[in-house]
């Protein structure tokens, strides 16, 4: 990563002095800006680089003008995350929003980050191992599994399949999310339907969920399962790809998505997915900026910005939790329609239409799209 020079002084400052100012509760360091890390875990989900990221940085700089933002993406190595944290640490940030790749093995870095006076922000995932993030930010997680399944319940009710077989592809087991996700999509599925097949793609790689889904097809048949539980909609883009290289048409095959990314959207108008997952970035980015300014500063953060507690396995951790929302091409039951939602909120910015639409014209227009 090219750093600005600004941030390179920040850089020669030494551990130990960074640690004797942080301890001093000073928050500036000598001879550059101040700092603070943010430091995200992948980069093949959409989501990161396009929302996350850029809305954190511009509600940040908005509310702490002149503090430098320190950023890392790991690409879903936990080791890489870690030495990205641990330059972090060095360099003498003051406060870090970490979404852990590995939320055990992330542990220890809030533990370093605390032993430095750093407080730290669980962001989107949750930090376990031993450690006492400050904050967590996320979604009702639980709730976005629950979500998907009970769409998926009603599309199979709907068009009369009785006794429905299906297969699960889960997400990554070192993220919090991913077991979240999979406890919530079970609790409606159980005693419902039949699991013909259920595995996880490591690191929430789509190619993975595609090798997977082949050998699901090899193992149960084309006629083996009815519909498709899929975490995230880079992993249904994994499934419906070895869905169609097996000659099956996806349409007949309804599945499931999250994170509502522009071609799992295309995909949906085009009836190849059933469904996405809607959560708003945006929020759960500058909830986070505002809670990383107000701790920037050594100030209590807003009353009503923390509005639940989540525990991690050592303590309550005060949270900060958004509401997810089921999507489907028209709406209708426990979802809403594209249109109501992604389009309605400008999810993908003001060209978000032209996005969504681009050489998929004819389903924008039967989606009443504009
Ligand atoms: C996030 C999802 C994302 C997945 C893969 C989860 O922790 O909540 O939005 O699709 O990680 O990065």
């Amino acid at each position: 990563m090219k750093l600005p020079m600004s941030i390179v002084s920040v850089v020669s400052i030494s551990a130990a002095v960074a640690a004797t100012f942080a301890a001093s509760g000073c928050k500036k360091t000598s001879g550059g800006k101040a700092s603070i890390a943010l430091l995200l875990p992948e980069s093949q989900t959409t989501r990161y680089e396009a929302a996350d990221r850029p809305f954190f940085e511009a509600k940040f700089k908005e509310l702490c003008p002149n503090v430098e933002i320190v950023y890392s993406n790991a690409n879903q190595v936990a080791a890489d995350q870690q030495q990205q944290a641990e330059a972090a640490i060095a360099r003498g940030v003051k406060v870090m929003v970490l979404d852990p790749v590995d939320g055990d093995a992330a542990g220890v870095i809030v533990k370093n980050a605390k032993a430095k006076s750093i407080p730290v922000i669980s962001y989107d995932r949750l930090i376990k191992g031993g450690s006492t993030p400050d904050y967590y930010v996320s979604f009702d997680n639980e709730r976005v599994g629950k979500l998907q399944a009970e769409a998926l319940m009603e599309k199979l009710t709907s068009s009369g399949v009785a006794q429905p077989k299906i297969t699960m592809i889960n997400g990554s087991p070192t993220d919090n999310n991913a077991l979240l996700f999979k406890k919530g999509a079970h609790s409606v599925f159980d005693g419902k339907v039949t699991i013909a097949k259920e595995d996880a793609a490591a690191n929430w790689k789509p190619e993975e969920a595609q090798q997977l889904m082949e050998q699901f097809i090899a193992a149960v048949g084309k006629d083996g399962f009815d519909a498709a539980y899929e975490a995230n909609d880079g992993t249904a883009g994994g499934a419906i790809a070895a869905m169609k290289a097996a000659g099956i048409d996806p349409k007949t095959k309804p599945t499931t998505g999250q994170d509502a990314e522009t071609a799992a959207i295309q995909r949906i108008l085009s009836g190849e997915q059933y469904m996405t997952v809607y959560k708003a970035i945006q929020p759960e980015a500058e909830k986070t900026a505002q809670l990383a300014c107000a701790l920037f500063k050594g100030e209590k953060p807003a009353a009503d910005l923390v509005n639940d507690k989540v525990n991690n396995g050592t303590a309550d951790i005060p949270s900060v939790l958004l509401v997810p929302l089921a999507v489907t091409a028209a709406g209708g039951g426990t979802t809403k329609s594209v249109a109501d939602t992604i389009v309605k909120d400008k999810f993908y910015g003001p060209d978000t239409v032209a996005k969504i639409c681009k050489g998929y014209e004819a389903v924008c227009q039967a989606a009443n799209i504009k």
